[in-house]
């Protein structure tokens, strides 16, 4: 095998730990180095990792040139994906980045034109679409199983109480969580989105300061309606952290319940008021070698090492993104938004 390839770690709380599991079972990769502005909390991970050899920091620049590492993973707060990645790239690193890839259009668009100028990738981590069972539902959409995809519908219902950023955070469940259902249903249907309206508000009793529900239907590229229910305060009959999802075709209708269920019915006669239905089984497919997060990151490392483009390289993954910003829009304007403008130069349905 090729040496391996050394890495930055930058931001080392709660999610480092998805990431530093897999990557110490890869080993065509090492980290090298370990960032935080804590930097108790960089001597913890590498601690609790056995990183025994990485460096310890809270200066991502100084470390950048001291080790000029090949990539860099992003580990930070979602204001400070822009600032890490364009620093990682302009000193020639591969980026791999945790979502949402940036807090605004421009800055996300700031970040492509520094991947493209340097000639890296950087990639957004969507752990989401690294799973068999969507991997199985897709497939039972695409296979035509209910005919022509007309309607998606996904439902997000969970009381999460966080504490740190998320308690404080504007439009935190659709900047911090949807990004992740938003980023499936334009996985599952294959299809980009052209327009949003969004309405968005915090329940009485919340827990968070701004917008912990929202309600957003999309207009895709293709003429499915997406559907988005979602709230994180939400307690009680919680869903899956993936949704509970519904797919509506010209010839019938699937629900996954974003864990291991996936179940579909299909009319066998057009008669009496309601049609008589069959079932109908879920397609084989290939499973996945790795799973969520470690998905995510192999498919990264494999691109660098041979070429290509991960799934969720920053130009496909603004197109989620510009899903997230639209539906901000919408809800604080109360008005439909059309992305092709807030998505500019996006070549929507492409
Ligand atoms: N993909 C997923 O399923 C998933 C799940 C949870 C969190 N996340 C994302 O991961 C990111 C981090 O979330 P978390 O829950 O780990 O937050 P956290 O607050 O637990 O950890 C963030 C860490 O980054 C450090 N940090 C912040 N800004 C920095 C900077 N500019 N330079 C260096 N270090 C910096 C903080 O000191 C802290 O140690 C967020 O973008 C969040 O949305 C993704």
């Amino acid at each position: 095998m090729d040496k391996k390839l050394r890495a930055i770690l930058v931001g080392c709380g709660g999610i480092s730990g998805a990431w530093l599991t897999p990557i110490r079972q890869f080993d065509d990769v090492e980290i090298v180095g370990l960032v935080d502005l804590k930097p108790e909390n960089a001597a913890a991970t590498k601690a609790r990792f056995e990183l025994d050899r990485a460096e310890i920091g809270d200066d991502l620049t100084a470390m950048l040139k001291r080790l000029a590492p090949d990539l860099v993973f992003d580990c930070t707060l979602p204001e400070a994906h822009t600032k890490v990645a364009t620093a990682a790239l302009s000193c020639g690193a591969h980026v791999l980045g945790e979502k949402p890839m940036a807090v605004s259009m421009p800055e996300a668009r700031q970040a492509v034109a520094a991947a493209e100028k340097a000639g890296k990738i950087y990639a957004v981590i969507q752990n989401r679409r690294y799973m068999d069972n969507i991997v199985a539902f897709r497939k039972a959409v695409t296979d035509g199983c209910a005919g022509r995809l007309h309607t998606l519908n996904a439902d997000f219902f969970i009381g999460a109480h966080f504490g740190g950023f998320r308690e404080v955070m504007r439009h935190v469940l659709i900047l911090d969580m949807a990004i992740h259902t938003f980023d499936q249903a334009r996985h599952i249907s294959g299809q980009d989105p052209l327009a949003v309206y969004c309405h968005e508000w915090n329940p009485p009793g919340s827990w968070y300061e701004h917008g912990a529900s929202a309600i957003a239907i999309f207009e895709m590229s293709e003429g499915v309606i997406f559907r988005y229910q979602g709230s994180w305060c939400a307690e009680g009959m919680n869903t899956s952290w993936e949704c509970q999802w519904r797919a509506i075709g010209d010839q019938g209708s699937m629900l996954w319940d974003g864990r291991e269920t996936i179940v579909g019915e299909r009319p066998i006669a057009r008669q009496n008021l309601v049609s008589p239905v069959e079932s109908f089984q879920r397609p084989i497919y290939t499973h996945l070698n790795h799973q969520g997060h470690a998905g995510v990151i192999r498919e990264f490392l494999d691109c660098v090492r041979n070429g290509g483009r991960p799934q969720t390289d920053c130009r496909d993954n603004i197109k989620s993104l510009a899903m997230v910003h639209g539906a901000i829009k919408s809800a604080e304007q109360r008005r439909k938004v059309d992305l092709s403008s807030l998505a500019d130069d996006l070549v929507c349905g492409s």
